[in-house]
């Protein structure tokens, strides 16, 4: 993919030496800082030389970026086309124009899927309109959700907070999530989103919190809850646990010494974490965590000014009772 002439005489698709990011709503300014040197930033879009870097702030990650010379939006449309079925649209610039070429394009069907199910497994690539007649596209991107929003059919009633999504979220990327029976620990877990999620998936749960559990959560299956800090529950004096699924509000250190214990003791060896921030002091803690081998240290799309830590040793194979690619197809 040079640029060559099409039979059309415009200009074909040539593949660029950059990878673009899509920074998380709102923390453009950490993706930059972590990305280091970049080329250009077109909105949320920041595009930087050469293979993938770390992006923990970043959304999606465009991994093979093609600038497209187009000569008009049935010209964009008939492009895209032709490289694969399925395209997310990213807004930046030109959103009118943008709009009708995407009209052209097959439709990719945003229904929520119902937790628990594996995220799409269709290619979804991502295109932009950066200028009136150029396109930026990727067709293969580190998200498998369109601009890495990941949405979910959610319940009318039960959970006594939103927090679940960013749980089910972490797990449906994660590929794997509590079987009925595993044994988890649900630090910081009041009043209770993330719990009545496991406890719905048949888990067995204990909740540690200082606070107290909403009543209704308190009440479910499987659901114990002790009034204390996390991180008083140690691997020393502990029964082997399934997973570890910490929400704690406290300093990503502290956070960290408590999770690298776990590690070491070899007690645990699926955790979904969230590790949360206040300003920038404590941005350090992230080399922490990013390090270790088989990890990632991610921004989701239900994250705040935190990041979620997922790490699922393989050597125990996959935990959830039979995860399906449940989600809807792509095509509608
Ligand atoms: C964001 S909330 C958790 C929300 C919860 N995951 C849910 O789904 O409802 C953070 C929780 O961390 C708890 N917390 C803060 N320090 C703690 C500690 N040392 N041990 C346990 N819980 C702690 C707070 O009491 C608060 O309930």
């Amino acid at each position: 993919m040079a640029g060559k002439a099409e039979p059309s005489g415009s200009p074909g698709p040539e593949r660029l030496d950059l990878t673009a990011y899509l920074a998380a709503e709102g923390f453009e300014r950490q993706l930059i800082a972590e990305l280091g040197d970049v080329e250009a930033v077109r909105g949320r879009l920041v595009l930087a030389r050469g293979p993938r870097r770390r992006a923990c702030w970043a959304q999606n990650v465009w991994l093979a970026p093609l600038r497209i010379p187009v000569g008009s939006i049935q010209d964009a449309a008939r492009k895209l086309r032709s490289i694969q079925r399925n395209w997310a649209f990213c807004p930046v610039a030109h959103h009118r124009r943008a709009a009708l070429v995407q009209e052209l394009l097959p439709h990719v069907s945003a229904k929520p899927p119902q937790f628990p199910c594996l995220p799409p497994e269709a290619p979804l690539g991502s295109w932009a309109l950066l200028e009136r007649d150029l396109v930026l596209a990727s067709p293969s991107c580190t998200s498998p959700f369109p601009n890495g929003v990941a949405t979910f059919v959610e319940p009318r009633s039960g959970p006594p907070n939103r927090a679940y999504l960013k749980l089910w979220e972490a797990l449906a990327l994660l590929g794997c999530w509590p079987a009925p029976g595993e044994r988890c620990l649900d630090a910081g877990s009041s009043p209770g989103g993330w719990a009545w999620a496991l406890s719905r998936l048949g888990a067995s749960v204990l909740c540690v919190d200082r606070a107290p559990l909403a009543p209704s959560v308190a009440r479910l299956r499987g659901i114990e809850h002790r009034r204390a800090s996390a991180f008083s529950v140690q691997p020393r004096e502990s029964e082997p646990l399934d997973w570890i699924l910490s929400d704690v509000v406290c300093y990503p250190e502290r956070l960290w010494t408590w999770v690298e214990r776990w590690l070491a003791s070899g007690k645990c060896s699926r955790f979904v974490c969230t590790v949360k921030f206040q300003g920038t002091a404590h941005y350090g803690a992230i080399d922490r965590f990013a390090a270790v081998p088989g990890s990632r240290l991610v921004h989701l799309s239900h994250n705040k000014h935190e990041l979620t830590w997922m790490f699922a040793a393989s050597s125990r194979g996959p935990s959830s009772g039979s995860p399906s690619p449940a989600a809807s197809p792509r095509a509608s």
